[in-house]
Formats: C-alpha cells, sequence, structure tokens
C-alpha cells in the first residue's frame, strides 16, 4: 500500500518476473499475481496484491485488508508526501487490528542523491517507531528485490 506512483506495481512485477515499465498505467482497484518461492527449501506460493494509491478507491483497499497476511507500505524516497501518506496507510491497518508482519520500503533509490528527500534515518525511525521491518529498494535497478530475499 502507498501513494499514487511511489512505485507498487513495478516492484512487484521486477520481483514477479524481473521487468521494469517506464511511466506504468495507475493501477485500477486491485490487482494480483502469484508466485512460487522457495522458503528454507519448500515451496511457498505467494499472492501479492497491488493495491492502487488512488483515494477513488480506498475504501475497495480498506475491505481486502483483512485477507492480507502481510502488508508492504511503500513510500518513495524523492517524494515526501509520499511518506507522510504512510500514516494513513497506516491508520487503515491499525483500524482493524490485523495481527500481521509490516514492512516499510523506501522505493526509488536510484535517483541522485540531491533528489533523495527522504532519509534513511527517517524511513527508520517511523518502522521501529511503528514494530515493522524497514527496506529501502529501487524497482528500477533490482536494488534490494531479489528473490534471494527469502534464503539470504
Ligand atoms: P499507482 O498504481 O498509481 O498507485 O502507482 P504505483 O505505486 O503502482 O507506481 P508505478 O509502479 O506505476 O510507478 C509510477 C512511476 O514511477 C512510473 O513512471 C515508474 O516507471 C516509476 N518508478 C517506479 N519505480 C521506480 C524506481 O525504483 N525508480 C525510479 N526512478 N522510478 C520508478
Amino acid at each position: 500500500m502507498g501513494a499514487c506512483g511511489v512505485g507498487k506495481t513495478n516492484i512487484i512485477s521486477r520481483f514477479y518476473s524481473g521487468s521494469f515499465v517506464e511511466n506504468s498505467p495507475s493501477t485500477v482497484g486491485i490487482d494480483y499475481c502469484t508466485k512460487t518461492v522457495k522458503i528454507n527449501k519448500e515451496d511457498v506460493s505467494l499472492t501479492l496484491w497491488d493495491t492502487s494509491g488512488q483515494e477513488l478507491f480506498f475504501s475497495l483497499v480498506r475491505n481486502f485488508l483483512i485477507y492480507f497476511d502481510f502488508i508492504v507500505f511503500v513510500y518513495a524516497v524523492d517524494n515526501k508526501e509520499s511518506f507522510k501518506n504512510v500514516e494513513t496507510y497506516f491508520q487503515f491497518y491499525q483500524e482493524k487490528k490485523l495481527n500481521i508482519g509490516t514492512l516499510l520500503v523506501g522505493n526509488k533509490i536510484d535517483v541522485p542523491v540531491e533528489e533523495k528527500v527522504v532519509t534513511t534515518e527517517e524511513g527508520k525511525e517511523y518502522a521501529r517507531k511503528n514494530g515493522m521491518e524497514f527496506f529501502e529498494v529501487s524497482a528500477k535497478a533490482g536494488t534490494g528485490l531479489k528473490e534471494d530475499f527469502f534464503n539470504p
């Protein structure tokens, strides 16, 4: 979950098929794909739900939350507003009182350093305060989105 344009669809497609799309269209509602990964030598089928960041679909996304086993909150490191927006999505999660894992991801770390307006420390601190894991990634470069994430 995360604001429009932070790269949710591209994070999934980079992980799913290793591809990246420059100027990808905005997701309408909710999309999904399934991928089998090996975790501790066992095949595990992962269903990856890609939610739209558009306000128009907020009620749909909120209703879907109960079906998720894990939530990844995404912002773009070159977009301060998208970092502030994580709070909105985090509140949707809190409202449902779900006992599931959460992860905070700062995407687009390939951007030039002067365009990085959300620092690693800010991301880390928000994640720490709210009990989430934290990673910075780039869907464009593939940084941090390799399948061996599960079996380091
Ligand atoms: P919505 O479906 O509207 O909620 O957006 P989204 O979060 O799924 O974003 P999407 O993956 O469609 O990417 C939005 C734009 O950001 C596209 O133009 C992508 O090419 C670009 N983009 C995505 N990931 C990266 C990245 O890691 N680095 C850079 N530089 N651009 C990226």
